[in-house]
């Protein structure tokens, strides 16, 4: 009797559908690719995709187009599974909440797109998003913050993106303030935050995540400060796990601040960051370019830095480099 078809165990190669769909399970991928992945004729994935509708499994599609699980599933009952808005090709994620936010969508929607043609970075730089490769999110939330507070909510998520990178990879990440994730010194993931607010009420605030997760390799000058969790770890990583784990870890941080206060926010960035104490570096702003040496966070998550007369500025806006 073929292992398949003993009652109550998962063949090998069914095992393996189920792991590929799970860590592809924001793309599409080909039933052909399935196929040669785990070494079945189309037919069997066609069968075995039937066999686990049947068992309750959501799979979408068809052989023609593909397969992909909804991520709704996995985050059944949290504040992100309720509103999911996925593209398979659009311009920027951040474009489309800040579009769904005016028009007055729920907190907690959730855009996703497995690649961007105009992916926002900040300082009106670009975000090089290739088809697949990385994680392109962008969570709205209507938090009852004064606009000062906002930028706490970028510290914030950086810190929730660290966490989630960590606990699935085991890679070391430091962040560097005021949302950059780095690995070895590399950037490997950002943050940016954009919101609609009146003086003293935000109306909404949109938080766009970037991390590169499968990148192979980068363009032009990106080569030598991008990295991604593959390069890194020497293996492709599952965006599925990374995204349930950051949009978890975001959730409990986002409660924690709300509840508590800056004060969390502050205290554990200033507790993971390399940047936020002791370190030399060149802040660049549109009028002045100086070096300094960070001497932690204000209260409202402002990075100090020491001049190098002795004058302690907080940086409100402006690059941040290492000074060596
Ligand atoms: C940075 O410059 O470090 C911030 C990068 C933020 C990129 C993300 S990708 C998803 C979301 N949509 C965008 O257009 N930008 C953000």
């Amino acid at each position: 009797m073929a292992q398949e078809s003993l009652p109550g165990t998962t063949d090998r190669r069914l095992a393996g559908l189920l792991t590929l769909l799970a860590e592809n399970a924001t793309i599409i991928i080909s039933g052909a690719r399935i196929a040669k992945e785990i070494g079945v004729s189309r037919s069997t994935v066609w069968r075995w995709v039937e066999r686990l509708r049947g068992l309750g499994v959501k799979v979408k599609g068809q052989t023609a187009s593909g397969y992909f699980l909804m991520l709704k599933q996995r985050l059944k009952g949290s504040l992100f599974g309720k509103r999911i808005f996925h593209f398979f090709k659009t311009d920027s994620t951040n474009r489309i909440a800040l579009e769904l936010g005016h028009a007055g969508e729920a907190e907690g929607a959730v855009v996703l797109a497995e690649e961007q043609t105009a992916g926002r970075g900040r300082a009106g730089r670009s975000w090089h998003s290739e088809r697949a490769a990385g994680i392109y999110a962008t969570l709205l939330l209507r938090p009852k913050l004064a606009p000062v507070q906002a930028p706490l909510l970028t510290m914030m998520a950086g810190l929730s993106a660290h966490s989630a990178v960590q606990a699935v990879t085991g890679l070391k990440v430091d962040l560097k303030w005021p949302n950059d994730l780095l690995i070895r010194g590399k950037k490997v993931g950002g943050i940016l935050t954009e919101m609609h607010a009146e003086p003293n009420q935000v109306r909404f605030v949109i938080v766009g995540i970037g991390l590169n997760v499968n990148q192979e390799k980068f363009p032009g000058e990106l080569a030598s400060v991008a990295t991604s969790l593959h390069a890194e770890t020497g293996k492709p990583q599952a965006r599925m796990e990374l995204l349930v784990r950051l949009l978890r870890e975001f959730e409990s941080d986002y409660n924690r601040f709300l509840r508590e206060g800056a004060a969390s926010v502050v205290e554990r960035f200033e507790s993971v960051s390399s940047y936020a104490r002791g370190k030399r570096v060149r802040v660049t702003n549109g009028t002045e370019s100086y070096a300094g040496t960070t001497a932690g966070l204000g209260p409202e998550g402002l990075l100090q830095v020491e001049r190098e007369d002795g004058r302690v500025t907080a940086v409100i806006s402006g690059d941040v480099t290492e000074a060596r």
